[in-house]
């Protein structure tokens, strides 16, 4: 357990192989990836990945993604196969999260897993995380560098405000490009969704060729920590707000007078960008509601309306 004041260091040589290193003697780095900031610890380090558990609060039964630096690195921990293939040769680098089948007598420790035989595997495309792996030259389990079920973080800042003293340092890389955490493929047997994200359904099909497959409620254990009260403000949240009322928090979506706007211009990808900031913001006082305008439900609009809809369900 870290007692000291967290660091959050510029993005220097000497600082990524300080926090390389650090996570080679089983010390937790919070590291930028494209899409959120990462609690990153090596995931072959059994106590290490528990270090994780202990500082997010996360309940046991989650398990974490394992991030890689190529993929054959991805390939002594996991059964690879030709979908595999398909999808890492058009979206790795970046962000995109495949869970396959666990090798025999693999090095994950098993609290990674949660003790599921699959592992979620991701390599990453910010030159930050690339440059800390590769020096790591591990396998690093990294969930999203927040407190469990609170607002994911998109900023170096939004790390130290939920982590400080249970992190040994930040790495700062500014804030992330795309906002919103990976798309979440499950391909152990068959394609399917399981937290959709900036790589849209139809983006996986165009590149696989045929269709994914959409398990009926409670038929499949999908991901196992999509729970439905997540990345949730201490405020409530009122979600598809065709008009808002003057005591509310307001978040706009295109030309609208409110508090923020995601998007004046009705830009989707901008739209993700500021979403996790934008909450906290108006979440400042932990109180009231915040109204959200409707977000068009297509493309990255699917993954943002996803977030929402989890950032308003009932907290218990
Ligand atoms: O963009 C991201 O994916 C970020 C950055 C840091 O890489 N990470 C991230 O991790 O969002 P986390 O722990 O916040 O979310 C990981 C999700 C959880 O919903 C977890 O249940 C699911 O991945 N997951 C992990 N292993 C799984 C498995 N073997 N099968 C199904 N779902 C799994
Ligand atoms: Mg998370």
């Amino acid at each position: 357990m870290v007692i000291h004041p967290t660091e959050i260091l510029d993005p220097t040589s000497f600082s990524i192989e300080r926090a390389a290193q650090l996570l080679v003697q089983g010390r937790l780095v919070s590291f930028p990836t494209e899409t959120v900031y990462g609690l990153g610890a090596d995931a072959t380090n059994e106590s290490a990945v528990k270090a994780i558990y202990a500082a997010k609060g996360r309940p046991s039964f989650n398990p974490l993604i394992a991030h890689v630096s190529s993929v054959e690195m991805a390939k002594d921990y996991v059964e690879w196969s030709k979908a595999a293939d398909v999808l890492a040769s058009a979206f790795w680098p970046g962000p995109l999260t495949l869970v396959l089948p666990l090798k025999p007598n693999n090095a994950i420790a098993p609290t990674v897993t949660a003790g599921l035989d699959t592992l979620a595997i991701r390599l990453p495309a910010h030159p930050l995380a690339q440059q800390v792996l590769e020096h790591a030259g591990r396998p690093i389990a990294a969930p999203s560098a927040n407190p469990s079920g609170r607002i994911s973080p998109t900023t170096a800042e939004h790390v130290f405000d939920g982590l400080n003293g249970k992190v040994d340092v930040i790495l700062d890389g500014g804030p992330c490009a795309v906002g919103l955490e990976s798309t979440i493929v499950g391909l152990a047997p068959t394609a399917t969704v399981l937290r959709p994200g900036s790589i849209t359904e139809s983006d996986l099909e165009t590149i696989l060729g045929y269709p994914m497959t959409h398990y009926k409620d409670g038929s499949h254990i999908s991901a196992p920590g999509q729970m439905l009260s997540h990345y949730a403000p201490n405020a409530e949240v009122r979600l598809n707000a065709s008009t808002f009322s003057q005591d509310e928090l307001t978040l706009g979506f295109g030309a609208m007078e409110c508090d923020l706007n995601l998007s004046e211009g009705g830009d989707l990808d901008e739209a993700a960008r500021n979403l996790f900031s934008m909450l906290r913001q108006l979440d400042k006082n932990g109180q009231g509601t915040i109204a959200v305008a409707p977000i068009p439900n297509h493309g990255i609009g699917v993954a943002i309306n996803d977030r929402l809809k989890r950032a308003a369900a009932p907290k218990d």
